[in-house]
């Protein structure tokens, strides 16, 4: 008999209530979202509004609260974000303290319960917990990835269209390395309906673009006063329907590197291939010498979140 997929969302909060939504609108599968004990009711209050909304959208999905491990059994799909995220003035290095042990609870209940799931880690410094998460459940890395390059290069592909005064839909972009203030948007590889953006965007303007991209999860912590969320989700969500649809789509995620770049046992944001078996390809791309150097700086930063964590074993 077939039967719906099953997708956990971990932390109810600001973007596990957007996954959720997009979830059931998607029609992807059920949502089961799971936070902590003391705030199983406002999951659970959550789950029912969106079950609401359905009734009135007119799409089939369950969606469930719990703060049950034991729900999330044989999950298909497993989105983290549980964590705190970012207040005005905090760089993402500064919630390793509180995220870390977050982790490291969610890790231990996965690798439990829902061991075959195909994991997308969103909760920052993300770099650091998609590697501890898998650290810790030793899971197939193909099927432990990060979510950061679809939202960086989403927030970079807004700023040109707008910039060279075009859909937003002609634009594509790629935003490479670590989740941080020097990730690296490729401008090799960033087109407008396939015309390379350096012939249409003056370089002093692609500079600014480039700073304000980096800058991008900042920029709206200091307006909202927390991260932003409804881009966040809609990245993961892209994320898991290449998964479950088996869309081989090519996404910037953040990857378990085995040499690929140079670069060994660290998560950094690569272009990756993403069907039914999880991460299938990382793809090597040219890099100019600039955007080399730019991701060797990238990674160090990854490399050094990575060692705080790993001190803390
Ligand atoms: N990767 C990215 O690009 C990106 C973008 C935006 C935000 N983020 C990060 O995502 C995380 C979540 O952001 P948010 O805005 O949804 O935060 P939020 O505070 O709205 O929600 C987080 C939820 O996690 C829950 N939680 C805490 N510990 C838990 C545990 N052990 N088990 C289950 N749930 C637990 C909290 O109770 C809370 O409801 C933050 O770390 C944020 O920095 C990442």
């Amino acid at each position: 008999m077939a039967t719906r997929n099953k997708i956990g969302i971990i932390g109810a909060g600001n973007i596990g209530g957007e996954l959720a939504r997009l979830i059931i609108s998607k029609e992807l599968g059920d949502a089961v979202m799971l936070d902590i004990a003391s705030k199983e009711n406002f999951a659970k209050g959550k789950a029912l509004d969106l079950e609401q909304n359905s009734a009135i959208l007119g799409y089939d999905g369950n969606v469930t609260g719990t703060s049950s491990w034991k729900d999330l059994e044989g999950a298909d799909v497993l989105i983290i974000t549980a964590g705190i995220p970012r207040k005005p003035g905090q760089n993402r290095e500064d919630l390793v303290a509180t995220n870390l042990p977050i982790i490291r609870d969610v890790a231990d209940h996965a690798k439990e319960v829902c061991p075959q799931a195909f994991v997308i880690v969103i909760s920052n410094p993300l770099d650091a917990m998609v590697y501890e998460f898998f650290r810790r459940t030793q899971s197939d890395n193909n099927k432990v990835v990060g979510m950061a390059g679809v939202l960086d290069s989403g927030r970079f592909q807004l700023f040109l269209a707008r910039a060279a005064g075009v859909s937003v839909k002609d634009v594509r972009a790629m935003v490479l390395g670590g989740h941080g203030d020097d990730m690296v948007p490729v401008l090799s590889q960033c087109t407008i309906h396939g015309i390379p953006v350096t012939q249409l965007v003056a370089k002093d303007v692609l500079d600014t673009l480039v700073k304000r991209t980096r800058t991008g999860g900042g920029e709206i912590v200091n307006l909202m006063g927390t991260s932003a969320y409804y881009a966040p989700a809609s990245s993961a969500v892209a994320m898991a329907e290449a998964y479950l649809h088996d869309l081989k789509r090519i996404l910037p995620c953040a990857c378990y590197l085995k040499g690929e770049y140079g670069y060994k046992d660290l998560y950094v944001g690569v272009p990756a291939s993403i069907g039914g078996n999880g991460v299938e390809k990382i793809i090597e791309i040219e890099l100019s010498s600039e955007e080399r150097t730019m991701l060797e700086k990238s990674v160090a930063n990854v490399s050094s979140i990575v060692d705080i964590v790993k001190k803390s074993l």
